[in-house]
Order: C-alpha cells, then structure tokens, then sequence
C-alpha cells in the first residue's frame, strides 16, 4: 500500500496563522469575517468543530518539536525548519452545530493543491464529525456561481433548498442554500460509505484522522 502523505486531523491554535491565509486565498472578499481572533475564540466553542488537511510528515515533525524540550542554541537553529513546517496546511473545513444541525462555515484548499481529493477528503471528515456530535442534517450556503463547490456537495447528497438573494455584499451575489436528508437514515449512509470507501481506493495518500 502506498504510503500516506495527507493527514485530515482536528485543528489545533498552531494552525490557526496558516488556516487564516487560506482562508484568504480562497475566499478573497470573506474571509475578512474570519479574523485569526474569531478562529481563536471558535476553538474554544464547543459548537464549533474545524478540521486541517496537512502534510504528514510535517505534522509528525510538529508533534516531535512540540513536545521535545528544545534547548535556546537548538531553537536557534531549527528556526528554518520550523517556518517549513508551518506552511504544511493545505486545507481545511468547519461547521458549527445548531440544534442537529452542522452549518458548514467554509471548505478551503490552497489552490496548487486543488483536483487532489483534498477537498472532498475534508467534506468527508465535516460529515463524519458531525455525525459523532449528533448532527441531524448537514446544511451550508455557495455562491451561486461556485459551479465546482457545487458539484462537490451535489456528489455528497447535497440538494438545493434555497436562496438568498445578494447574500455575498462584495458583489451582490446571492446564496444557495444546500442541505442533506437526515445522515443518519440508511440510504444516506449507504451511499456516503461507498463514496468514502472510493474515495479512499482512488487517494491512499490521504488519512483520516479525526476519531
Ligand atoms: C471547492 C474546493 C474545496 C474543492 O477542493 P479540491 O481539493 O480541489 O476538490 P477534490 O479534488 O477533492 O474534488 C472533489 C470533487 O469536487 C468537484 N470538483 C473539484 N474541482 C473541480 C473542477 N475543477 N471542476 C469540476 N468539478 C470539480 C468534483 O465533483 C470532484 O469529484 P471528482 O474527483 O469525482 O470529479 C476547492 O476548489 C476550493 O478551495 N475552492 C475555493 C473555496 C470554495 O469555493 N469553497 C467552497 C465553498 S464553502
């Protein structure tokens, strides 16, 4: 088997500089919403839940550096290595809960690393977590024309059940509203567990880690 170069995990405050600048990148016009002091304060919410896509190497190094008493003339010298570790993120996902319902708050991926089944890996973790926190149904609003979002959260069962009208104020766009039926009836299950299980067949390299 291939070995694994992505890892999916929860995210932790360290990632926080760096899910902002995708942030950024991928949303330019709203990510503004989403300060690095508002990332702070939703992991502490308890309604909140994110999840990063990174490197796995980087992230094993990250764990080394973090627990590892470093002496100041090391620190000194891992200085580098450490701002390499730091751009690891690739990607990452968030929902808050409302009753049983997960309201996905954003899906991004750094854009040399899109059409990598990165994006879809974190829509399948923000299932999966939502599921464990009880979640009912999984609910989220798209730009209208976010054609390939879309697509995305079509092939996961997804359906359209609103819009609202000049949603985004950077350009007046309106917003699609898409949700799931329950995820905890079978045929949502069946069909999310197959896409998982292909999903996984076509991108060994990348891990969920989220339990
Ligand atoms: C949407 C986004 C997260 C997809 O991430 P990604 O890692 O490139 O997507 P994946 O490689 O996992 O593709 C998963 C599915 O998404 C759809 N998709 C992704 N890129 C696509 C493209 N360029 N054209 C058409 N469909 C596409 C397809 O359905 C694809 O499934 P397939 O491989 O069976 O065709 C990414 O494009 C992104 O960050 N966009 C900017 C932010 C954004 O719009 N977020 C969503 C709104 S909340």
């Amino acid at each position: 088997m291939e070995a694994a170069h992505y890892v999916i995990r929860l995210m932790e405050q360290d990632d926080i500089p760096q899910v902002a600048q995708i942030d950024r990148e991928a949303f330019p016009g709203e990510w503004v919403f989403r300060s690095q002091s508002a990332y702070r304060r939703d992991l502490g919410n308890s309604s909140v839940r994110y999840v990063v896509a990174c490197k796995r190497g980087a992230m094993a190094e990250y764990r080394t550096q973090k627990t590892e008493k470093v002496s100041w003339f090391k620190r000194l010298f891992t200085h580098e290595r450490a701002a390499n570790v730091r751009e690891d993120i690739v990607g990452f996902s968030g929902f808050w809960m409302m009753m049983r319902e997960a309201h996905i708050i954003a899906i991004g991926v750094r854009d040399r690393c899109r059409r990598l089944g990165i994006g879809e890996g974190l829509l399948i973790a923000t299932v999966e977590l939502a599921q464990m926190c009880n979640a009912n149904v999984v609910t989220l609003e798209v730009r209208a024309s976010n054609e390939i979002a879309q697509r995305l959260y079509k092939k996961y069962g997804f359906q359209v059940t609103g819009r609202r009208p000049k949603y985004y104020s950077s350009n007046g766009e309106d917003a699609i509203i898409m949700s799931t039926d329950s995820i905890a009836s079978m045929p949502f299950q069946a069909s999310f567990q197959e896409l998982r299980d292909d999903h996984a067949r076509r991108h060994p390299e990348l891990q969920l880690l989220i339990s």
